[in-house]
């Protein structure tokens, strides 16, 4: 989104925008000392407690949390997309926003592109039951025990043998349709010296003897193929590239039929295959998509939880099924809100959802689901496998282990709640645990309140900093003290260090290492990204413990110097791992030397 609008002009918007004047023409706003106040248009309220900073050109509300620049103000208060309040600033302050290839392009050509995809799609469905040759199909879908109605549903065809179906039925000669075949990746370009093979057009067809998975997008319309091979033989699938229309990280296949089929979505099933959808689907369990050979990313969770409460995820029981149940947990981890839930369900070796609700039917599978594990049982599981529950030491180690997790959760519910089974597993108070933890002393979230505007949003409370994070701490800091940066050295050479937050840290020392003059709300204008964008404006004016210049740089200081010397003890296990493994060259062993020298100093 963010992407669309070059950055230096979203710079220059802001530059000419008073975020006092704008706010003060929606939400009266009283001088006060150096800030303006209001009650605040995002929770109900008697006294105000919303303020408004010139010098910063920031808001603030101490109620209810809710913060931002003048672009998030329009966002939250008129509902506006990012690009829209972009718009309306750029109009008040008489300028014009930069037409870009982006915003323009593709709806001009994406059109032809949905209808000649359709065109595919319904071609290979006509030939799943008419092409002289589909008797190997159906043989195929008959073995799989997939049914006429399923088959419709998910609108499965069959790309038949030869090189050139798609290219002469679709593309007919015509130069611009068959571009437009090969930019939503159906035809192949062959390579200009390839005398490979006897037909001399430079494009071939991508899908050739397959059953055909058309992926749809939200409003139905294909956007890419899958294509499984009919018998053994590699690969197995054979997948769209991504294209403008398809991009991997943002679909989910089933997605659409399952809106279809349901009203009222209460659960989501995450498999790992096109057949396994359809074939749940056809056993009723119709609450199922697929992640299309990726990892599920916190963008598709973030589409799963806008739909309902409960995701559920289903891997196998190997290995690598654990591995990638690990990474949808990562993923999982700064999109779960209150209220919404990821349970995880491993299948016995050597079963997938396809086997396993054709062996034992609907109610077989959703009795495997109900072994489901919840969310907090599979991440504590994981990671005191890693260590010896048995001793203090090891219960300490869990505490640094769940550290870089917990620290990724959303303040609020589900936040105390890991908290509390942490502090109840590691044997150690609450109030101990906190500042190990670096999060601040956390409490329910309470409801949500109404606006001024009859929306809700959720309440969040602001706190003293109770020894936060060290990288949150810096990041604090560097907001409040943009001069900081300065002296701060380059940001390059924290790049390794594995810690939370660390790169927007990175990123924030070098906007303000370029320009340290910029007001608070230039900088967040760096990150569009919500979740982001609302950590660094609650940063920007968490209240200090220290409020004096040369303190807080003395502070700041010691940060700098923990982070390097962090780098250095993580290098120090790099390499020492290393020498175990397969020793070290003699550049690596001075390095060793020094880093230790470095460490005594
Ligand atoms: P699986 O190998 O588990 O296959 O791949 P499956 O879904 O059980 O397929 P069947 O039952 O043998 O027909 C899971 C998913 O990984 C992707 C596909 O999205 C597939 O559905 N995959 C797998 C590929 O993209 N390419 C491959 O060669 C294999
Ligand atoms: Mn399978």
């Amino acid at each position: 989104m963010a992407g669309t609008i070059p950055r230096e002009f979203i710079d220059e918007v802001l530059a000419y925008t008073d975020i006092v004047e704008l706010i003060d023409s929606r939400v009266p706003l009283k001088r006060s000392g150096n800030n303006h106040m209001a009650c605040c248009p995002f929770h109900g309220e008697k006294t105000p407690s919303f303020s408004v900073s010139q010098p910063k050109q920031f808001y603030h509300c101490f109620g209810c949390g809710a913060s931002g620049d003048a672009i998030r103000f329009l966002m939250e208060y008129e509902h506006q997309s990012f690009v829209e309040a972009i718009e309306e600033l750029a109009q008040m302050a008489g300028l014009q926003v930069p037409k870009i290839a982006y915003s323009t392009e593709p709806q001009k050509k994406a059109p032809e592109q949905f209808e000649l995809l359709d065109q595919v799609s319904n071609y290979y469905q006509h030939q799943l039951n008419h092409h002289p040759k589909s008797a190997q199909v159906q043989d195929y879908v008959k073995q799989r025990g997939l049914s006429p109605e399923v088959i419709n549903t998910f609108g499965l065809g069959f790309s038949p043998p030869g090189w050139d179906n798609v290219l002469n039925v679709i593309g007919a000669g015509d130069q611009k349709k068959i571009q437009a075949l090969f930019d939503t990746g159906m035809l192949i370009k062959r390579d200009e010296d390839s005398k490979a093979h006897p037909n001399k057009s430079p494009w071939y067809d991508r899908f050739r003897e397959r059953l055909m998975f058309p992926i749809r997008d939200r409003r139905g319309r294909t956007i890419a193929f899958g294509g499984r091979i009919l018998g053994d033989g590699k690969p197995k699938y054979l997948n769209s590239p991504e294209t403008r229309l398809f991009h991997k990280g943002h679909e989910l296949y089933g997605l659409y039929e399952l809106k279809q089929a349901l009203r009222k979505i209460e659960r989501i099933l995450v498999v790992e295959g096109y057949m396994d959808v359809v074939s749940l689907a056809q056993f009723d369990v119709n609450y199922s998509v697929a992640t299309l050979g990726t990892a599920t990313t916190s963008d598709h969770l973030q589409k799963l939880f806008r739909l309902c409460d409960e995701v559920f995820f289903c891997f196998d029981g190997d290995r690598a099924g654990r591995d990638a149940a690990w990474r949808a947990m990562n993923n999982a981890l700064p999109v779960i809100k209150p209220g919404k839930q990821a349970r995880f369900m491993f299948l016995p070796d050597g079963e997938d959802p396809d086997t396993v609700v054709r062996h034992q039917g609907k109610a077989g599978f959703e009795a495997e689901m109900d072994k489901a594990m919840t969310f907090s049982e599979f991440f504590f599981d994981h990671l005191m496998q890693q260590v010896n529950m048995e001793s203090l030491d090891g219960r300490s180690k869990l505490i640094d282990l769940c550290k870089p997790y917990l620290e990724k959760i959303q303040e609020g519910a589900f936040q105390t709640l890991m908290v509390a089974r942490l502090s109840e597993l590691a044997d150690i108070e609450k109030a101990s645990l906190l500042p190990l933890l670096g999060i601040k002393s956390v409490s329910m979230m309470t409801g949500a309140s109404v606006s001024a505007r009859g929306d809700q949003r959720k309440t969040a409370s602001i706190h003293k900093v109770q020894g936060p994070a060290p990288v949150k701490k810096a990041i604090t800091y560097l907001l409040q003290y943009p001069s900081l940066a300065e002296k701060a050295g380059d940001p390059g050479r924290f790049s390794s260090l594995e810690l939370a937050d660390i790169n927007v840290f990175i990123q924030l020392l070098d906007i303000l290492q370029n320009d340290p003059n910029l007001t608070t709300a230039r900088i967040l204008a760096n990150w569009s990204d919500k979740e982001q964008h609302q950590f660094l404006a609650r940063l920007a004016v968490e209240p200090l413990l220290i409020n004096d210049e040369t303190a807080v740089s003395g502070e700041f200081n010691d940060l700098l110097l923990l982070f390097t010397r962090q780098y250095q003890q993580q290098r120090i296990t790099q390499l020492q791992r290393k020498e175990r493994q397969q020793g070290l060259s003699s550049l690596e062993k001075n390095e060793y030397l020094q880093l230790l020298q470095a460490l005594k100093s």
